[in-house]
């Protein structure tokens, strides 16, 4: 009896192992995570629920506006597999096993009750790419293009062969913003490029108080490292005392700042919006000595205009420590107000949502220097 068990046991350890090592094997391509599949022939099966994978936008050439007859009529749903979105939010790159569908609609109406456009109609085709270095070593970046689209009208095709390069994958090649792919019509990607794992791309460039509560409850606006009490830098380092350190305009005789404001390409309050950065003597003399950590006593303030220039609050680093590490060495603080100490983004040391954008910067610093 107990000899059985043993049995038992060893058999299923067996059975186990020999799963989990099968799995391996076949863990080390992207096959069997990738969202496509290949016939016995190599043809593409027609994708199935790619409605439920990412939107990534919808980019429209209706037939009336290309005399009757759009190469690809006429509006264009494209959706993208979330294994792969995930790794393009991560690394701004394609991974080897990306899909991406293409759904052409028709314009059904011109006018609705909402006002006149080009409003769905039928669904009249399907097309789909993919990145497989495992199927397509030879083609331009292992891209590979299909249609299961009817010619005639109808049925899709249940499976797709690859075009020839010149077909489809060279206009890709030499017009597409990213690797092939026409990220510059899909706002959705461009935002998520390279974010990283834990940023909401939907939420990053458009950031208001009320915004940045929401995103503090999800930790992202939140100091990540203690800032060091009794600290004397150039600023007040207190909630209370910077607000008003900053509206007393002290910093504006730092001798290192821009002549004027201009257009930030910072998602600080709105992309595009006025800023004018004042840099103190400590971090200026670093920056000049192009080091790759700024010492402590840095202080960099940075004003922030509307759009018709009005005054509308500040971002703030401050070097608390020497040492940068990954971010947590700098203060961060923003408040999107001038007049309202508590309408700010963040305080703190090591806030994520600053650092992530920030990190690209040398030493996180982003403004070009010697300020202009
Ligand atoms: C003359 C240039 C050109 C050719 C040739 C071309 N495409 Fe595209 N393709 C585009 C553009 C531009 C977009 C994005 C905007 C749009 O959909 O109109 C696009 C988008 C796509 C997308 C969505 C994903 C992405 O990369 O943006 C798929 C899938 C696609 N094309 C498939 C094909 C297939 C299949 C062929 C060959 C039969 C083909 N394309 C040939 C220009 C081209
Ligand atoms: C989406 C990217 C992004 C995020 C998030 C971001 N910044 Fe910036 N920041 C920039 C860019 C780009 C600049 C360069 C100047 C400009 O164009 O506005 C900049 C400039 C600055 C400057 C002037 C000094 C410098 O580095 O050039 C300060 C201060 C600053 N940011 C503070 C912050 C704080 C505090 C946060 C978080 C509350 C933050 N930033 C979040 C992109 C970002």
């Amino acid at each position: 009896m107990k000899l059985k068990k043993i049995y038992k046991v060893i058999v299923l350890v067996s059975i186990v192992t020999c799963f989990i090592t099968s799995c391996k094997n076949e863990g080390e391509g992207y096959q069997d995570i990738s969202y496509f599949k290949m016939n016995t022939e190599g043809d593409l099966e027609r994708p199935q629920d790619y409605r439920s994978w990412v939107y990534v936008g919808t980019p429209v050439t209706p037939n009336d506006m290309n005399d009757g007859k759009a190469a690809f009529p006429e509006l264009h749903n494209v959706y993208m597999d979330p294994m792969s979105y995930d790794h393009w939010k991560k690394t701004g790159t394609w991974r080897d096993g990306t899909i991406l569908v293409k759904e052409l609609v028709s314009v059904g109406t011109k006018a609705a009750v909402s006002g006149n456009g080009y409003f769905m109609g039928e669904f009249i085709g399907l097309e789909a790419t993919i990145k497989s270095s495992k199927h397509f070593p030879d083609e331009p970046g292992n891209w590979a293009y299909f249609s299961f689209t009817n010619p005639k009208g109808g049925d899709l095709a249940d499976t797709g062969k690859a075009f020839e390069t010149q077909m489809c994958n060279s206009c890709h090649n030499a017009s597409a913003a990213d690797d092939f792919v026409f990220t510059q019509y899909y706002p959705v990607l461009s935002a998520a490029k390279g974010v990283g794992e834990n940023i909401t791309p939907e939420n990053a460039a458009r950031r208001t108080a009320a915004q940045a509560k929401a995103f503090s409850d999800a930790g992202v606006w939140d100091a990540m490292a203690p800032t060091p009490e009794g600290l004397t830098l150039e600023i007040p380092l207190g909630k209370e005392q910077l607000f008003a350190y900053l509206k007393s305009g002290k910093y504006k005789s730092y001798s290192n700042k821009e002549a004027t404001a201009h257009p930030s390409l910072g998602p600080h309050q709105k992309l595009g919006l006025p800023v004018r950065v004042f840099m103190n003597d400590i971090i200026a003399k670093s920056l000049e000595e192009g080091n790759n950590e700024h010492p402590l006593g840095s202080v960099i303030v940075k004003e922030m205009f509307t759009a018709d220039n009005q005054p509308n609050g500040w971002a703030i680093m401050a070097k608390t420590h020497d040492k940068s590490d990954g971010g947590n060495g700098w203060f961060w603080y923003e408040v999107t107000d001038d007049n309202d100490a508590d309408k700010i983004a963040a305080i703190g040391n090591g806030v994520e949502g600053c650092v992530s954008c920030h990190t690209i910067g040398r030493d996180m610093v982003r403004t070009s220097f010697p300020l202009k």
